[in-house]
């Protein structure tokens, strides 16, 4: 008759014991349960053996084998909720949020300064009654040069370094101002007209500190019946204030533009400006020259105007002390965000 060993069920506690203490992961349990738990472990054979031992021994081992298994159920059971905790607490962990993090945000971008520099001008004239236009960046040469009685050989067709665009008989530049908008304007609306047109425009300049090939200007343009330099003035003058408060002066100095007559410089001063309370040359302007209206098919006795036109790189520049037009050109999202992240 078989009997069943003290020590063969001590081993088979021992194995089970170790083995279960060696398991870290739920696949590991699942191992341990299969080789040392389960039907086929040594314990679970012992267990079957009590069948065929001898009636007299079957209490005692049955005992033996009964708390063997007892203590290796209860050590696997205390291994199972200690390892299944501890995968909990992971899984809790990996899914946690910390609600008071700070979010990580996405830069949206800046508009560019120059954009809103044009558009605050825009708005002021807007706040007058005025309207915004636009025209094409690639222009004939006769309304950048012809219309505005700019004569075939006056110099300042080469002053203006222009870009002329191939073929050459199709007569196309890269407007060198936003002067021809005054033109298209005067041919596209009913008068009287106010009007003003910022944009791009384009010379062929050297990109430096103060040049730059590729830059903005805008163009105002007024007519109507009995306009006069003073309504030139005082028009500047509030764009003047609007855009650098009170304190703000202007001054009209005699100039020559072929499309106004006169004509002036314009000079802005302001008390605040960086070193110190100065002039600074900001544009030109002037009454609008009769061979204009001419051009445009409008009669001089009945309808006058001005006109006046700015640069925004320039205004950018004396107006929030950028020193380098590289800047402005460069597209260094960190300079558009000194002005502010307006989208
Ligand atoms: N078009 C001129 C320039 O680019 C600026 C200018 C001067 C515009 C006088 C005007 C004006 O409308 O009246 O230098």
């Amino acid at each position: 008759m078989p009997s069943i060993s003290p020590k063969a069920v001590a081993d088979a506690v021992a194995q089970a014991l170790s083995a279960i203490s060696g398991a870290s992961t739920g696949d590991d349990l699942k191992a341990v349960r299969s080789a040392f738990v389960a039907d086929a472990s040594p314990i679970a054979a012992l267990n079957a053996q009590l069948k065929d031992i001898p009636a007299d021994e079957k209490a005692d081992a049955g005992k033996l084998v009964g708390s063997a298994r007892a203590e290796i159920n209860q050590a696997f059971a205390a291994r199972e909720a200690e390892i299944l905790a501890g995968e909990e607490h992971g899984r809790l962990l990996a899914e946690s949020v910390d609600v008071t993090a700070v979010a990580s945000r996405r830069a949206v971008g800046a508009r560019h300064p120059l954009n809103l520099l044009m558009e605050e001008m825009s708005n002021i004239f807007v706040g007058m009654g005025w309207e915004v236009a636009e025209g094409p960046e690639l222009e004939n040469e006769w309304f950048n040069f012809d219309a505005l009685n700019f004569d075939e050989d006056h110099p300042a067709r080469a002053m203006q370094d222009t870009f002329f665009v191939e073929p050459a008989e199709r007569h196309l530049v890269m407007r060198t101002h936003t002067s021809p908008v005054q033109v298209r304007t005067l041919l596209g609306r009913e008068l009287p007209v106010y009007v003003v047109a910022p944009g791009r425009v384009y010379r062929t300049d050297e990109l430096d500190a103060t040049h730059t090939p590729v830059f903005h200007q805008m163009e105002g343009i007024a007519i109507d019946k009995g306009l006069t330099m003073a309504h030139l003035k005082g028009t500047l003058e509030h764009l003047a204030r609007a855009m650098f408060g009170q304190g703000a002066k202007i001054r009209l100095r005699p100039n020559y533009f072929p499309f106004t007559e006169p004509s002036a410089e314009l000079d802005i001063w302001h008390p605040t400006f960086r070193g110190g309370a100065r002039w600074i040359e900001w544009g030109g302007c002037g009454m609008v020259n009769p061979n204009v209206l001419r051009a445009a098919g409008i009669d001089p006795d009945e309808y006058q105007g001005f006109a006046f036109g700015m640069g925004i790189e320039r205004t950018l520049m004396f107006r929030n002390d950028v020193a380098d037009m590289h800047d402005m050109v460069e597209g260094d999202i960190r300079f558009s965000q000194q002005f502010g992240m307006v989208i």
